[in-house]
């Protein structure tokens, strides 16, 4: 279960080189749909694809009482050369008592390869850490995403774990593989802090 820092999350920004992490607004909704509803985007997704603006608006709606509540921290990633919306990234399922949270991404198919969720995830995982005093961030994500494996892998987490059949998506059942990062461990990588 959720336990909310309490703590509002409606006005957090982080600037990186190239990016704007901020909440979402309801002018997302179009750009958000286009992200949500391609199939290779959502391929390893806990959901099926998006069919309808609708549910743009709808998850815009829902982030802003909880926001506002600390339940979650959910960041549009605007590329700041053009005003751009091209992923969210999120931390959730927060857990105040064990300062624990779980972090999710996204990024549009044509952001892939850039770096933007390295840079993105840096930034997250900073304010975790730092201004959430996170003491340790998970994943949980399908052992066939390759992509996603490799960005938690060249933030610093660790594979802990193998789960089987934690998913049923439509009529497709998935493994898990659960990732792990400590705050100690990430403040021994210098070299992601920059
Ligand atoms: C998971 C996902 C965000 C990874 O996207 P990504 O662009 O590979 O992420 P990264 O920011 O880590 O980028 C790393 C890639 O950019 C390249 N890159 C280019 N410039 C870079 C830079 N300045 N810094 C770091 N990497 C850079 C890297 O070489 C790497 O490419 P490679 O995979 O071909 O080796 C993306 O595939 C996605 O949105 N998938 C769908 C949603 C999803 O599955 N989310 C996870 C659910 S658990």
């Amino acid at each position: 279960m959720s336990t909310p820092t309490s703590t509002s999350n409606a006005s957090v920004e982080l600037r990186t080189e190239r990016l704007l992490l901020r909440p979402l607004r309801d002018d997302d909704a179009p750009a958000l749909l286009a992200i949500f509803s391609d199939p290779e985007t959502m391929r390893y997704w806990s959901a099926p694809p998006w069919t309808t603006i609708g549910q743009a608006h709808a998850m815009i709606e829902r982030d802003r009482p909880a926001m506002a509540a600390g339940e979650h921290l959910r960041l549009g990633i605007e590329k700041t050369d053009d005003g751009t919306l091209i992923g969210l990234c999120t931390l959730f399922h927060l857990n105040a008592a064990c300062r624990r949270a779980e972090v999710g991404y996204v990024l549009a198919r044509s952001a892939w390869g850039h770096g933007h969720m390295n840079e993105a995830l840096r930034a997250l995982l900073r304010h975790g850490f730092t201004a959430m005093n996170l003491n340790r961030v998970e994943a949980d994500i399908d052992p066939r995403n390759r992509g996603s494996a490799a960005s938690l892998e060249r933030l610093g987490f660790t594979r802990e774990g193998h789960l089987r059949e934690r998913w049923i998506v439509g009529d497709e059942v998935s493994d898990s593989w659960l990732y792990g990062l400590l705050r100690r461990e990430w403040d021994a990588r210098q070299d992601l802090q920059r």
